[in-house]
């Protein structure tokens, strides 16, 4: 039914390459797991000498306790390539095996080049592809659920999926309603093809742009319009704490109950929920409305606070690390947050616990980390060298007469300067402006006298 209306043709060459594929769907199974947090410990006591705040009031209304804050030496580069590394050594696989690396961030580095880019250039995953992914607080679901889908089709097998932040550098230090719940870190997962039936069994995603102003974090090209009213800033995070509040438990419950239908399971077939840690009531909030037990709904927000989307994947390689679960279990996972966006993803556990993390391949791990450390500066040097080859050395030379002589002709045109660079006149609007410039007052002698009505 699928293929009706899509005519049969004989098979071109080209697509060869996508018939020599698996043509049956594989398991995208986690097979390791790491986490990364800055060591700078920033509690409760701590704020009440920044903003107007106290233990009691943060806690109660919260559940945070206390939050790590990156060093200046620290990045969401950083955190993210030490995670993926420990996740690495978890699944005892080599960089040079990973196929793909999705970063989930809301703070890059760089709008670009993506963080991914660079945390595959440190880890020397030197056959992989690279993107980051913007989701905010749901974004380690929906790269989780991408890097799945490539590895069901049998495209690629093996992807590092990371959720890494440093919220401190953008949160409004002198709002006490969102600067008492961000924190920073980092969480990774491997992920690998197998035909061993398992892994991640469902997901369900959504989004409701319509609320897209209760949760933002402006930046670049934001409208001038919303930075003008005084309450929002570049590069700093607006919360409409309430707002999102409503939003998170009205969603949180039937957004996993979604993706255990989907996979014809029930709450009660739930080993552990890990929710995203947005507010220890949420979490609360969760159980309650799965009608399980509090102790099956993975909390660690006490200690790490709010860390967007490294808070899922954080939370999972701490309670794999704690051996919270065992193969055959079943594991939902459950993010929300700005867009409004959120996704909810369950998983059977396939993983061993307490696997090996030393082995033969460790070494050869550490060999392609050395690689990569030497390659970079090797690369980057005779990317400078070819720069100096007779050929680059002829066209840069070649554009630069052009450029000249785009300017001289523009002098010539006496084009008028642009007053912003969005208005910036493409060069044939330029050509066709100064053509239009030159006709304009023959054609105003032609044009009769206006009269008194206008007309
Ligand atoms: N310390 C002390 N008092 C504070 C405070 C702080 N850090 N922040 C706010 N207050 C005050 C407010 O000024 C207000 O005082 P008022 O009644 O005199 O005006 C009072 O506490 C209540 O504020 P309110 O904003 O209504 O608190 P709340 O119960 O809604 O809790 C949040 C605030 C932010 C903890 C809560 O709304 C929340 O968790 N929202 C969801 C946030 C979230 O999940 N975000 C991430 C999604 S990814």
């Amino acid at each position: 039914m699928a293929d009706q209306g899509i005519p049969t043709r004989p098979l071109h060459r080209s697509r060869l390459a996508f018939t020599s594929r698996p043509r049956t769907l594989r398991y995208a199974h986690i097979v390791g797991w790491g986490f990364e947090v800055p060591s700078q410990v920033l509690s409760n006591s701590d704020l009440e000498a920044i903003v107007d705040t106290d233990d009691e009031w943060i806690t109660t209304r919260t559940g945070i306790k206390e939050r790590r804050i990156a060093e200046p030496r620290e990045t969401t580069t950083s955190l993210a390539t030490r995670a993926a590394q420990k996740a690495l050594d978890v699944a005892d696989l080599l960089p040079s095996a990973i196929d793909l690396v999705i970063v989930a961030t809301a703070t890059p580095e760089y709008i670009f080049p993506s963080t991914a880019s660079m945390v595959q250039d440190y880890l020397g995953a030197t056959n992989a592809g690279a993107f980051d992914l913007s989701a905010a607080c749901s974004g380690f679901v929906y790269a989780l659920d991408m890097a799945a889908s490539k590895i069901r089709t049998g495209e690629i097998n093996c992807a590092v999926v990371i959720g890494a932040e440093t919220l401190s550098r953008v949160v409004d230090w002198a709002d006490r309603g969102t600067c008492i719940l961000f924190g920073d870190g980092a969480g990774a997962v491997v992920l690998q093809g197998s035909d061993v039936p398992g892994g991640i069994l469902s997901s369900v995603l959504r989004s409701d742009g319509s609320g897209w102003d209760m949760l933002t974090l402006p930046t670049v090209s934001s409208r001038d319009t919303y930075l003008q009213d005084g309450l929002h800033e570049m590069h700093r995070i607006y919360m409409d704490g309430k707002g999102v509040y409503r939003f998170a438990t009205r969603i949180i419950g039937d957004s996993i109950k979604a993706a255990l239908d989907q996979a014809h399971l029930t709450p009660d077939d739930l080993a552990l929920v890990i929710p995203h840690q947005a507010n220890q009531r949420i979490i609360e909030y969760a159980a309650k409305t799965l009608k399980i037990p509090v102790e099956r709904v993975y909390s660690n927000i006490e200690r790490y606070g709010n860390t967007s989307a490294a808070s899922i994947p954080l939370a999972l390689a701490e309670a794999a690390g704690r051996e919270l679960l065992k193969p055959g279990d079943l594991v939902a996972f459950v993010g929300f947050g700005g867009g409004l966006s959120w996704a909810s993803m369950v998983v059977e556990w396939s993983a061993l616990p307490g696997r090996p993390a030393r082995s033969l391949t460790w070494g050869r791990r550490q060999g392609e980390y050395a690689l990569a450390w030497l390659r970079r500066p090797l690369v980057r040097l005779w990317r400078r060298i070819m720069l100096l080859s007779p050929q680059a050395i002829a066209r840069r030379a070649r554009e630069r007469a052009e450029a000249a002589r785009d300017r001289a002709q523009a002098a010539r045109e006496n084009l008028p300067t642009p007053a912003l660079p969005r208005e910036w006149p493409r060069r044939d609007d330029a050509a066709r402006r100064g053509e239009a410039a030159r006709r304009e007052p023959a054609a105003r002698q032609d044009e009769p006298p206006p009269t008194d009505n206008g007309a």
